[in-house]
């Protein structure tokens, strides 16, 4: 199955639907996180903590756990929710290890997540401090990345085909982790809105 067959509402729901384990990964962190920073508390040479206290194991294996039951969930009960959205009767998305694609995912929306946080510390910025937009492309671009390296094919299949699926993600990757940010912050979860 390709995307060129399909309008491009379908393909909008299709990149969405498929990169949903790493746009959703970063919920379950925030949700199992706040223990055991990866840093350890350490400070680097600038004088500021390595990562800070909002990289840590509990966030990033629950969050990494999280993205892949999505996937999971997905795959095996999603067919008919993506038939509807997108009128498509294929679903080998995540290509012919389906599984090594999620986890790619959501591990790699997390490793992103993680990398601007080094990055952002480098720059004296506190944790909680706004990036806007390291923030809100630091996860899918570093998901993206590991599909790279590992499955190079599969993302071309899907991701770099024509200008649909990047137009897709670049305007509602910020739409969505916005969203998703407003609504954990209005229940208590997310200490900032962002
Ligand atoms: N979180 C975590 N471990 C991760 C990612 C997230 O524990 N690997 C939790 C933390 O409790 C964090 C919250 O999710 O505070 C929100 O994530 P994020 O906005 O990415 O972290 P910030 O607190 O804003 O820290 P930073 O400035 O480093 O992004
Ligand atoms: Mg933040």
């Amino acid at each position: 199955m390709n995307l060129e067959e399909h309008s491009f509402i379908q393909v909008l729901f299709i990149v969405l639907w498929i990169m949903m384990p790493a746009y959703l990964s970063n919920t379950f962190a925030v949700i199992s996180g706040g223990r055991f920073p990866i840093d350890q508390g350490k400070i680097h040479s600038d004088g500021n903590r390595i990562l800070g206290d909002g990289k840590t194991w509990s966030g990033l294996i629950g969050g990494t756990t999280g993205g892949i039951l999505i996937g999971y969930l997905q795959m095996n009960y999603g067919n008919s929710i993506i038939n509807t959205l997108a009128n498509t009767n294929n679903y080998d998305f995540w290509g012919e290890n389906p599984i090594i694609i999620i986890s790619l995912l959501a591990f790699g929306a997390l490793l992103g997540d993680m990398t601007a946080s080094f990055f952002k510390r480098r720059s004296k910025l506190n944790r909680g401090d706004k990036s806007p937009l390291l923030d809100m492309f630091d996860f899918i671009g570093m998901a993206l990345f590991l599909t790279l390296v590992f499955d190079p094919l599969w993302l071309k299949s899907w991701i770099l085909d024509g200008y649909a699926p990047l137009f897709t993600l670049l305007v509602a990757t910020p739409i969505l982790h916005r969203g998703v940010n407003i609504i954990g912050y209005k229940i208590g979860i997310k200490n900032e809105p962002w």
